[in-house]
């Protein structure tokens, strides 16, 4: 445990919920909470690119305070992106507005998976760590901070394919094609991936959270025979005792099998029903979860009403952390996300 973690309440709701312990409310955070729907971080975006405000830890450790005190959520993320392991791999990193995320060079067949470089996380992506131990000293004791990765195949699927994908052909061909090559990239990357969240929390993380944002693109067997054993061998590598949710979207068809994966708090996008999922994944793990992002744009009280309707399928049993079922998008009204996590603490009052 880290020397900061020592200051942390480890009895907030949150983590609490984490350990499936009893809450006097439903704890809730909102995925890409750090982000450009609040005009503050607009703000300071306007004048810093997006990878240049990742690497000032100064610049990250603000924008990540912002949703605390806007929106009075239960636990902070660490304001970085889940490309960034990729930069020091050596595969070249470019964000471009409008585009969105791009790789330059891709990795798509064993040659170029052998060319990838071994990271030193330390070295290469201790600006992340830095903006944690900011983080955690601007933080109120209450509030933990969650570390993050991209699972795995999400990872290897960007550094694959370049890009978003529709369709993932290059990654599946990969697999297909060379699985031995597959598998050399996936242990790579999830060597990486234990050494920068042991990192993210020696600096100050109380929790993590894997996104494998892109896994609902595979058939089960093939998570089974490809992707299981790297998330796995990633999740069993972090430090013991600090809870790990592990989100997939697209994912219902993998439910258990993401269970088995690993992780103490499964996250749901909207897709399935939460009590479903939950009764899928059994009493083992907690559950996140799983509000539309586009329920956002209604009004409040149908806002309200919907996110009655996931507590009332939690039925206040412990391990429910409520969240969106995915990010929240960046034209959302601030005060529609300050109505959600306000009726999120009111309705669950127990
Ligand atoms: O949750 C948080 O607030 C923490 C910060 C965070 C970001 N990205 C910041 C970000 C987190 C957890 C992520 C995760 C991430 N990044 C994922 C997985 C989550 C998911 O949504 O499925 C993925 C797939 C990425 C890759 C990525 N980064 C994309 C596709 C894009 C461009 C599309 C977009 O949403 O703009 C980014 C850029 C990015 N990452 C932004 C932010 C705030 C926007 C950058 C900007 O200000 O222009």
């Amino acid at each position: 445990m880290s020397e900061s973690a020592t200051s942390v309440d480890l009895n907030c709701p949150f983590l609490r919920a984490c350990r499936r312990e009893p809450t006097d409310y439903t704890p809730v955070w909102i995925m890409r909470q750090a982000g450009r729907y609040l005009p503050e971080y607009r703000e300071i975006r306007s004048k810093v690119s997006f990878l240049e405000m990742c690497k000032r830890p100064d610049l990250a450790a603000e924008v990540t305070l912002q949703p605390i005190r806007r929106l009075g959520v239960d636990a902070a993320i660490l304001f970085a992106d889940i490309l960034l392991v990729i930069e020091p791999m050596g595969a070249g990193l470019e964000f471009t507005a409008g585009t969105g995320p791009r790789i330059l060079r891709p990795a798509r067949d064993g040659r170029a998976v052998d060319a990838l470089e071994a990271v030193d996380v330390s070295e290469s992506l201790g600006y992340v760590f830095e903006a944690a131990r900011l983080v955690r000293a601007g933080l109120p004791r209450h509030i933990p901070l969650i570390g993050f990765a991209g699972a795995p195949f999400t990872v290897a699927s960007y550094l694959i394919e370049g890009s978003g994908s529709r369709d993932y052909m290059h990654t599946k061909s990969l697999m297909y094609r060379d699985s031995g090559a597959w598998h050399a990239l996936m242990e790579r990357i999830s060597t990486v991936l234990i050494d920068y969240l042991n990192g993210q929390i020696d600096a100050g993380a109380q929790a993590v959270q894997l996104f494998d944002s892109w896994v609902g693109a595979l058939s089960p067997g093939d998570y089974r025979e490809f992707v299981q054993p790297h998330s796995r061998r990633t999740i069993a590598g972090l430090r013991p005792g600090v809870p790990v949710i592990h989100f997939g979207t697209g994912a219902a068809t993998l439910l258990e099998l993401m269970r088995d994966a690993g992780g103490d708090v499964i996250g749901l996008d909207w897709r399935i029903e939460l009590a479903e999922g939950w009764r899928r994944l059994g009493n083992g793990v907690g559950v996140q979860g799983n509000l539309d992002p586009v329920v956002l744009y209604a009004d409040p009280p149908e806002i309200r009403r919907r996110a009655q309707r996931i507590l009332d399928q939690a039925g206040g049993r412990p391990g429910h952390i409520f969240n969106l079922g995915h990010g929240i998008l960046p034209t959302v009204p601030v005060d529609h996300a300050i109505a959600l996590v306000d009726a999120v603490h009111e309705m669950s009052r127990r």
